[in-house]
């Protein structure tokens, strides 16, 4: 049997909350520490406070026995073995991370350290804030051999999180010696051997007991680069194939066909290749400008990745210029917003595209109708109210008597629209898709004027309905 460790995990946002109960799934003891008392409190009642696929199931299982919640950081930190840092890492000035969070954290951490920690940099971080960790815990005086620093950088995607933190690609474990490699090779332990697939209501996924998770070791540096750089990886493939998208329609190509064409290439695979409004989210828009600022900070070209940012902004544009083309002017039209989240399967709204050009429309003088699935109440804490916006209950209510509907995220609901329901709401079948999520013949067939991104867009000869005659 795999050894249980007692674990604290600190920050219980997306990554912590994930991982709290991951690892507690996993067999650990974990105490998840967070300095905002109302999500505490929240999670001590049985709240799930983010909208994320198996983590109810998760926490009603273990919260109480295998996970617990407090915000004691103190009294946490002494009983566990190993320390998880996963606060936030928003981006700061001049594009840097800002890492003021995790520096109150260690400052806590160092006032409670007794017997020896491994401290894990799970937040995503630049290179050598590892040692400027170490260097924190020293100037308040703790005794070197009281602990050790390891950065275990976190590869999930919201929307996928359980799935991804116990199913992953790699764990990348950063260390400086192999005491500290080792308890973090024992934490992931169940994954690494196998065991956790085996065990009864165990989240299924891509890995198995024959084919357990791999981890890998490497220095401190390598690993916080090994996480900046996958996302800015991950990142430029978006704006790549945008690029290409917005070449595709002036030749009268088909995106969809190119990105198909390409993916088939196994040393460039599918993944990662939609073409869109671009990226967003709390992660994608901050780490390619804090990777871009530690490469600058080296004197090191990475100018790269400023071009990859600029194809992102300017994608939104792109997608705001086809609303126009297809509505002529905006004052005064009534418009159905599909999606609010940064993308499917999320309620998180931060760096959304969608609530960009939510706002773009709103200033532009048109009457939108808003919907999500998720991310409603997230939005309405962000978007101020507005007489020209309204939130609907479905996406059929949010598309009737609209002169238009956008599609701003790639939910799966929305895929699966009822198009002979969506035509009948709308005041003129006029469908602008910035996810792609259909394909224009279909739209065609069903009545639509479609305009999506890196395609043709089709128009109807008439896009007026006959008016109803009177009973
Ligand atoms: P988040 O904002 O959802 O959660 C951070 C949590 O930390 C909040 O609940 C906050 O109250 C808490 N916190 C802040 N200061 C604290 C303190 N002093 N003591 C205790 N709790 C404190 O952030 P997130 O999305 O979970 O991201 C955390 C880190 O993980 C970031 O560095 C991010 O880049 C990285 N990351 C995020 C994702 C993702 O999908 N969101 C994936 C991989 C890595
Ligand atoms: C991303 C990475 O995929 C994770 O590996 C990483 O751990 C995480 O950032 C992080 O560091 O926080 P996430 O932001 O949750 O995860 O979501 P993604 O699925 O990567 O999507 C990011 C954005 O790119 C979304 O706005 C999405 O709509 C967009 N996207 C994604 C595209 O426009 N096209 C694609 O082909 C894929």
């Amino acid at each position: 049997m795999p050894e249980h460790m007692s674990i604290c995990v600190i920050g219980s946002g997306y990554v912590g909350l994930v991982a709290a109960a991951c690892f507690a799934d996993m067999g650990h003891k974990v105490v998840c520490v967070d300095n905002d008392e109302v999500r505490v409190k929240q999670l001590c009642e049985g709240g799930v406070p983010i909208f994320e696929e198996h983590l109810p199931e998760l926490l009603a299982k273990h919260a109480g026995t295998n996970v617990v919640f407090t915000s004691r950081l103190a009294d946490a930190v002494e009983q566990s073995e190993a320390v998880f840092i996963a606060v936030g890492t928003p981006q700061g000035d001049g594009g840097a991370a800002d890492l003021s969070y995790v520096e109150a954290v260690v400052a806590e951490i160092a006032r409670a350290i007794k017997s020896y920690k491994v401290i894990v940099e799970k937040s995503t971080v630049p290179v050598y804030t590892n040692d400027w960790i170490r260097r924190v815990l020293h100037r308040h005086g703790v005794d070197q051999d009281l602990f050790d620093v390891v950065s275990n950088p976190e590869f999930l995607r919201e929307g996928t999180a359980v799935t991804d933190f116990l199913h992953p690609d790699r764990i990348v474990v950063g260390a400086r010696n192999e005491q500290s490699a080792e308890i973090l090779r024992r934490v992931y332990q169940p994954l690494t051997g196998g065991a956790y697939y085996a065990q009864p209501g165990a989240v299924p996924g891509t890995c198995g007991m024959g084919r357990p998770a791999k981890l890998l070791v490497t220095s401190t540096q390598s690993a916080e680069i090994i996480k900046h750089a996958s996302n800015a990886f991950l990142a430029m493939k978006i704006s790549f194939i945008n690029a290409v998208a917005n070449l595709a329609e002036a030749v009268d190509a088909d995106i969809e066909d190119i990105a198909a064409g390409i993916g088939l290439d196994s040393r460039i695979g599918p993944k990662f290749l939609r073409a869109g409004l671009g990226y967003g989210g709390s992660c994608f828009p901050k780490d390619v400008a804090a990777f871009h600022w530690v490469a600058q900070e080296r004197g090191v070209n990475l100018q790269l990745l400023e071009e990859v940012r600029k194809i992102n902004d300017t994608q939104r544009e792109v997608f705001f210029n086809k609303v126009r083309s297809a509505l002529w002017t905006l004052r005064g039209k009534r418009l159905a917003a599909l999606g609010l989240a940064f993308k499917g399967d999320t309620d998180d709204i931060r760096e959304s595209p969608a609530i960009a050009i939510v706002k773009q429309l709103l200033q532009a003088g048109a009457i939108v109708t808003a919907y999500d699935p998720a991310a409603m109440e997230r939005a309405k804490e962000t978007l101020p109210p507005a007489a020209n916006l309204k939130y609907a209950e479905d996406l059929y209510e949010a598309a009737k008597d609209a002169d238009a509907a956008l599609i701003l995220t790639d939910w799966k609901e929305f895929a699966q629209i009822d198009l002979a329901r969506l035509n009948r709401a709308l005041r003129f079948p006029i469908v602008i898709d910035g996810r792609n999520l259909f394909k224009p013949r279909e739209m065609q067939s069903h009545g639509f004027t479609y305009v999506s991104v890196g395609r043709q867009a089709s128009y109807q000869a008439q896009e007026g309905k006959p008016r109803e005659s009177p009973v």
